[in-house]
């Protein structure tokens, strides 16, 4: 190798990881707070600020898809997924199809540039949240999404064998003081936890981030086995009220 292409190549691995830990933040509570909250916008924005309910159809909502309309089609998660990967994830068939791709690609992005997708032509939201909504969002899309693969198996529709004796613990102390033993509370909810499961990436997704506009607690800083555990205790559950 000639001493000008070392050079090139250790300049491409500076300029590499100058780049990667620029967009490296520190792993604290103030991030841990954004992330979550980002991801509760992903999941409902206008219930986490209490604004109004869109009322017509987002503008990309594809017209092939008259499964759903309205509001729903504003939500993130109605478009890229609870799994984050859209067309190429669990919404790749199903009442959700609408062919759009997910927002995997853009884990580890600058933070700047997803705030600008969220404001584009396509996206349209420039007004409707607060910059301190966009940045959560960002941060969620850079630095909160996990690969869900890894805890569910999309064939069987399940998260992966846990441990629910252990699970049943979690419950215990983390979740059945809101839900009840059964998973059948608060009374307003319509179906039992157990019931929910037959959407295991939306469980997950609720479970690592809480509820929006309720005072769920939010697992995502804790080890993921423990809300594998909790999954495979909720499926122990009655489905039925
Ligand atoms: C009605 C459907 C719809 C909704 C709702 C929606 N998006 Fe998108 N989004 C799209 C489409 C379509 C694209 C692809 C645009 C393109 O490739 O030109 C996209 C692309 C993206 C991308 C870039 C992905 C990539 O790899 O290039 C990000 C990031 C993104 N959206 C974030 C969001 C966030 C955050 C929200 C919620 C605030 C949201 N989107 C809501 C339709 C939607
Ligand atoms: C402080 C109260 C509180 C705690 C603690 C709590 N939750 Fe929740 N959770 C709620 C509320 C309220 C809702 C919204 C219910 C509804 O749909 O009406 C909710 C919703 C959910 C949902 C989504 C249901 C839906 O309708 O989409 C899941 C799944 C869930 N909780 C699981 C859990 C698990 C597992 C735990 C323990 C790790 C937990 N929650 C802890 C209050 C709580």
């Amino acid at each position: 190798m000639t001493i000008a292409i070392r050079m090139l190549t250790s300049l491409t691995t500076i300029a590499i990881f100058v780049a990667v830990s620029l967009f490296a933040l520190p792993a604290n509570a103030e991030n841990d707070a954004s992330i979550i909250r980002g991801a509760k916008l992903y999941d409902k924005w206008f219930a986490v600020i209490k604004a109004e309910k869109p009322t017509q159809n987002h503008p990309a909502w594809p017209a092939a898809n008259t499964k759903k309309k309205n509001d729903v089609t504003w939500r993130c998660k109605s478009c890229h997924g609870w799994d984050y990967q859209g067309v190429d994830g669990a919404y790749g068939s199903g009442s959700y199809l609408t062919g759009i791709k997910g927002v995997n690609a853009m884990a580890g992005a600058d933070p700047a540039k997803i705030v600008a997708i969220m404001k584009d032509d396509t996206h349209q939201y420039s007004g409707l949240m607060d910059e301190a909504d966009f940045q959560d969002l960002a941060m969620f899309v850079s630095k909160g999404q996990i690969d869900m693969r890894k805890y569910i198996d999309y064939s069987a529709k399940a998260a992966n064998p846990a441990d629910a004796k252990l699970g049943e613990r979690y419950y215990a102390s983390l979740c059945a003081q809101c839900h009840g033993a059964n998973g059948d509370k608060p009374d307003d909810m319509k179906k039992t936890l157990a019931k929910q499961l037959g959407n295991p990436w939306e469980v997950l997704h609720k479970i690592l981030n809480g509820q929006p506009a309720e005072q769920m607690t939010a697992l995502r800083v804790l080890d993921h086995q423990i809300t594998l555990d909790l999954m495979a205790h909720l499926a122990t559950l009655p489905t039925e009220k």
